[in-house]
């Protein structure tokens, strides 16, 4: 049996996943868009995962992109299909109905940053780079990224990182709002698993509810994002952590949320 190209570890209710094709910088063929896809959807099921981090194995990249060698032999339907298929996988991150933090540790290109731009929160190491260098193999990005890349940073810079296809450094990548933090490499690791254990011990509705909001909300007109919001407010009246989380605070305690 080959070894699956993305490895599973679990931590106190955060599952941290990383694509591990490191002697490929864990570019993304289409064995590891499938081993993703599944994993995605086997931890949004599981009720002991209350967070995810992604990232790639090993000290250069986390995801260098799609898997340039596979795309060189496809025909133009079998592109259709690749993109549909990486393009599923990004919704999928996006809709999971728990926090997913992308922890880039180097390298996110093409498909690497599409990957990172799907996941709720971004901190990358100074030393990352980003970038949508699609158009220096005639191709334009082909897993969300345009769409993604424009709605996260706006129109200049979608256009600036898609036609030149020029990567920016981490503090650039921040000033532009594509990522939440940049950190030293050498406290990339726990500054995110901190992030990452504070969400886990977040009442998991209540953050369900802040995805659905600000994910779908963004999707739609203001009238229909607030009525959208209004009815996650609403619902979370009926759960136990929400009377939980609000005695605590009348009581001077620290809540415990059971994901109630
Ligand atoms: N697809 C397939 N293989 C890739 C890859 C990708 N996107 N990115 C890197 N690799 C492979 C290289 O072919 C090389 O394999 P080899 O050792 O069998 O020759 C290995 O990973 C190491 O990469 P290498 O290019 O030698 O590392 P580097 O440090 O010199 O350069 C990059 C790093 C990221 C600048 C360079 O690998 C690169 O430009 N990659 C492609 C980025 C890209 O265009 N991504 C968008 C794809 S849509």
């Amino acid at each position: 049996m080959t070894a699956s190209p993305v490895l599973s570890r679990d931590a106190d209710g955060v599952r941290i996943l990383t694509v591990d094709r490191p002697d490929k910088l864990n570019a993304l063929n289409r064995a590891t868009l499938e081993a993703l896809d599944a994993a995605f959807a086997a931890a949004a099921e599981d009720a002991a995962v209350r967070t995810l981090v992604l990232t790639g194995s090993g000290p250069k990249a986390f995801v260098a992109g799609a898997d340039i060698a596979e795309m060189n032999g496809l025909s133009a339907i079998e592109g259709r299909e690749f993109s549909l298929v990486g393009q599923r996988l990004m919704r999928r991150i996006e809709r999971l109905p728990k926090p997913v933090v992308a922890m880039l540790n180097g390298y996110a290109l093409g498909g690497g940053l599409e990957l990172a731009m799907a996941c709720h929160l971004r901190i990358a190491a100074d030393t990352a780079r980003l970038g949508q260098p699609e158009v220096n193999l005639g191709l334009v990005p082909g897993f969300g990224g345009t769409q993604r890349l424009l709605r996260l940073a706006g129109r200049a810079a979608a256009l600036e990182l898609c036609l030149t296809g020029v990567p920016i450094d981490a503090a650039r990548a921040l000033q532009l709002g594509l990522v939440n933090r940049v950190v030293p490499a050498a406290e990339l690791e726990a500054q995110t698993m901190q992030l990452a254990a504070q969400l886990a011990s977040a009442a998991p509705l209540a953050l369900r509810g802040v995805l659905d909001a600000v994910v779908l909300g963004g999707e739609c007109a203001i009238e229909e994002g607030l009525q959208f919001e209004t009815a996650q407010f609403a619902l979370l009246f009926a759960s136990e952590d929400m009377r939980e989380g609000t005695g605590a605070f009348l009581e001077k305690r620290k809540p415990q949320f059971r994901n109630r």
